[in-house]
Parts: C-alpha cells; sequence; structure tokens
C-alpha cells in the first residue's frame, strides 16, 4: 500500500471514530470518570510548529505557558518531529459551551522541534464542576515512528484534589512527574515544565 493510501486511510478511520464517539456521550462520560480519553483527535494540520497558542486573546483566566520536551520510550533522548495535541478545560472547568466533553474548545497542535521541545500557550484550566477530579491537561502524541498515544495529564502542585496516591504516583515517575509546580512571572503568567515520556505502542485500542 502506498504512504499516502495508509495515511488516508488512518485518517478517514480515526475521524470515523471521532465522529462515533461524539455522538455518544455516555461513552465519553464514562471515560471522563473513569480517567480514560476521548478517541484519538484527527491529524495535524500541515502548519504544525513547536508551540501553539490554543486560546484565543482575552480568554478569561490565568495565562499559562507549559514548556515540554519529548523523550523517547528510553527515557534519554529526545524526540524531534513528535506531534503534540492538547487540550484543557475553560477556567470554570468546562470543555465546550454546550458541557460536552467530546468537543474540547480549547486545543491545539505543537510539532517537537529538533531538541524535541514544545510550548503551549494556553490558560490555567478549571476543575470539572462537581467532581473532585484535579485540574488537568491532556496531551496526544504522534509521529516521527510513534503511534497515536496519550499520556498521563498534567496536573499542578497545591491542587486540593489530588490524593496521596496520585502524589506517589507521579513522584515515582522522577523527572517524568505529572504533577508539576507552577510559577508566575512578573507579568502574571503561570509558568511549569512537563517531560513526556512515548510508548513504542498506542494505549488506544486497535491501534
Ligand atoms: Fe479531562
Amino acid at each position: 500500500m502506498k504512504l499516502e493510501d495508509k495515511s488516508r486511510r488512518d485518517f478517514l478511520q480515526r475521524m470515523a471514530r471521532w465522529g462515533l464517539a461524539c455522538a455518544t456521550g455516555s461513552y465519553l462520560t464514562a471515560s471522563l470518570v473513569k480517567g480514560q480519553n476521548p478517541p484519538p483527535p484527527p491529524p495535524e494540520p500541515p502548519d504544525t510548529t513547536w508551540t501553539a497558542t490554543i486560546v484565543p486573546s482575552g480568554e478569561p483566566g490565568d495565562p499559562l505557558v507549559v514548556a515540554g520536551r519529548v523523550f523517547a520510550p528510553d527515557g534519554e533522548h529526545t524526540v524531534a518531529g513528535v506531534v503534540v495535541y492538547a487540550y484543557n478545560t475553560d477556567k470554570d472547568g468546562y470543555y465546550s459551551p454546550d458541557g460536552k466533553v467530546g468537543h474540547p474548545r480549547i486545543k491545539g497542535y505543537m510539532k517537537t522541534d529538533p531538541q524535541g521541545r514544545f510550548e503551549l500557550h494556553t490558560i490555567r484550566p478549571g476543575r470539572y464542576p462537581g467532581m473532585h477530579i484535579p485540574a488537568h491537561v491532556h496531551f496526544n502524541l504522534w509521529g516521527a515512528g510513534y503511534p497515536v498515544q496519550w499520556t498521563e495529564e498534567l496536573r499542578f502542585m497545591g491542587d486540593s484534589y489530588l490524593t496521596e496516591a496520585m502524589k506517589n504516583e507521579s513522584q515515582a515517575l522522577g523527572k517524568f512527574a505529572t504533577i508539576r509546580p507552577l510559577s508566575r512571572d512578573k507579568d502574571g503568567v503561570l509558568h511549569c515544565e512537563i517531560d513526556l515520556r512515548l510508548q513504542e505502542k498506542s494505549n488506544y485500542p486497535g491501534h
């Protein structure tokens, strides 16, 4: 099969799954409660670069810059050319104005630079209303020879919904800890860093 055919087939399959899942709100709610992720996002647009601003100017909330790096499964080498898809809730904890979780409004794509870096400009997400789940940013990775996969969510130190188990789990990951400290610069912008580790195999069923 030609590469273009395979890409097109993958694209169509992924779009079909995405559409199906969006139409199945209960599935998404169940996924959310279990801490899982909705199906993989559509492929990246052609103008994807290492940095992205995924909120419109004037978006309510605290501006947040996430400086990230993507590592190979060995945990040692950074990987260039990996697509990083990120999404988060608005400051009130909603993914979309209609309250559905399958249609994140605040979302965007990056592609790691030669040093494996990406930079995400968003706002500090709010926590889901009525649920005791820490605020978080979701990431999906694919490309550079790796299949589409979701990562553990980025969460923030000091969130009162973090449990001891979550903290211990994060700490055990060493430099790949997913609960990260936030700092605020002189302009009031929040900053944090995250290192993401690729897996050889997808954690999405059927990928
Ligand atoms: Fe979420």
